[in-house]
């Protein structure tokens, strides 16, 4: 099947216009939001499937409907695939994204108005841990922990204090920019103490961790949530992995807790994806994608730019950009020029930023994209020569088009879907 089979064209010029432009804009620039990825072509083929028909409400041998019994046979590789990559006892592959992932396991871990421990959006945790506006912040009482100033590191000792202080009914780590590993044994370990339950929301760093590049959560933690598009490189979708004993419990509060029908299709292109996440090739891009990030962070310190936690473990860093040596920019000013240059990243908060969520003082850079499409040390040096020009030139139009071209000429010669016309 290719997509250019269908009728889309003309039946709805509109919507195919949007495509081919969103497909020109994917292969023209440079991608660097640490929490996209490209997935392969055969991983799009099974999402757009005919499973996008079917309802299957329920498990596979259970459900709810009848001719179920393909997409049962998807469902039942997709898990096991899945347990194969994480070694975990058990898998639901059904959530259709990360935040429901976290909803169905708060749901199942903790009762309503129950306490919860975890990482501060300010500091780089996510939505979905706690933010007063998110269903979890509505249905259980949150309190944070933060990054010690001196390190913009977690100190492991002032949150086992805080844990003991505020004895939540479960720990929650993880998170959305924090460049540096998590210690899960710690954090295992500071969660018993206080008598709390262990949550782990791997979204980011699950490719790391299926590659071996960054310590698995699995064997500490209780549960352990996750998406499939970020560094594991699937569909937009989210997934769980959890111990013998919390399985069955995190099953019945995805369906019928916080879902009805699962999206079958997006569950084979789960499947295909985690195939391919068991492949030695998969390593070795994890590989790449943290030494391209650390060859990224180089290039911006020699350049006079300051990374918080001054560097980075895993497949994102973030840049302070303020400081002595830098562009003295807001994080929307960065993202408004980088973007103008051809280059996608996001502002961010940095650890204790002075600056509102929509200014912010920081970017997010991440390597799991670039590095899908083939950059490696060579264009990641011209990556940091680049970006270093755009920051501290943000308002040369002139600079900001030549460096537009240059980053064009790049891409063309890494195109992301050779084969593919939209
Ligand atoms: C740590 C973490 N958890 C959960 C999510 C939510 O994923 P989704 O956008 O699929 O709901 C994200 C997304 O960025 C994330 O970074």
């Amino acid at each position: 099947m290719s997509l250019s089979a269908s009728n889309l064209p003309s039946q709805d010029p509109e919507i195919h216009q949007l495509l081919h432009q969103e497909w020109r804009r994917q292969e023209d620039g440079i991608e660097l939001i640490a929490s996209e990825n490209q997935t392969s072509p055969a991983v799009m083929q099974a999402m757009g499937s005919t499973l996008t028909n079917k309802y299957a409400e329920g498990y596979p041998g259970r459900r709810y409907y009848g001719g179920c019994e393909v997409v049962d046979q998807v469902e039942n590789l997709a898990k096991e695939r899945l347990k194969e990559l994480f070694q975990a006892y058990g898998a639901n592959v059904q959530c259709s994204s990360g935040s429901q992932a976290n909803q169905a396991a708060l749901l199942a871990m903790v009762k309503p108005g129950g306490k919860i421990l975890a990482m501060d959006l300010n500091h780089g945790g996510h939505l979905s841990h706690g933010h007063p506006k998110n269903a979890s912040g509505v249905f259980y009482q949150f309190a944070h922990y933060g990054v010690a100033a001196e390190t913009e590191q977690i100190d492991y000792d002032l949150l086992r204090q805080q844990a003991l202080d505020y004895q939540p009914d479960l720990l929650l780590a993880g998170a959305s920019a924090y460049p540096r590993f998590l210690d899960f044994e710690q954090l295992a370990s500071i969660a018993r103490e206080a008598g709390a339950l262990f949550l782990v929301d791997m979204a980011h760093i699950a490719g790391l961790v299926a590659a071996g590049l960054h310590p698995s959560p699995v064997p500490h933690a209780d549960v352990c949530t996750m998406t499939t598009h970020k560094t594991l490189r699937g569909p937009r979708g989210g997934a769980i992995v959890a111990s013998k004993d919390w399985i069955k419990a995190i099953n019945s509060a995805v369906f019928p807790g916080v879902q009805g029908g699962p999206l079958m299709h997006v569950v084979a292109a789960k499947a295909v994806a985690f195939a391919e996440a068991l492949q030695p090739e998969f390593r070795q891009y994890q590989k790449q994608v943290v030494a391209n990030a650390q060859t990224l962070a180089q290039g911006l310190l020699e350049r006079g730019h300051r990374l918080v936690s001054g560097g980075t473990d895993n497949h994102l860093l973030l840049v302070d950009l303020r400081g002595p040596k830098g562009p003295g920019i807001s994080g929307a000013q960065a993202e408004d020029a980088l973007h103008a240059a051809g280059i996608t990243v996001n502002k961010n908060l940095i650890p204790f930023d002075p600056a509102k969520p929509m200014l912010t003082s920081g970017i997010r850079i991440g390597t799991p994209a670039v590095t899908t499409r083939g950059f490696g040390a060579e264009e990641m040096q011209r990556l940091a020569e680049w970006m270093d020009a755009v920051l501290r030139h943000s308002e040369d139009t002139a600079l900001l088009k030549q460096v537009r071209m240059q980053v064009e000429e790049l891409c063309r010669q890494f195109p992301i879907y050779p084969e593919m016309e939209v």
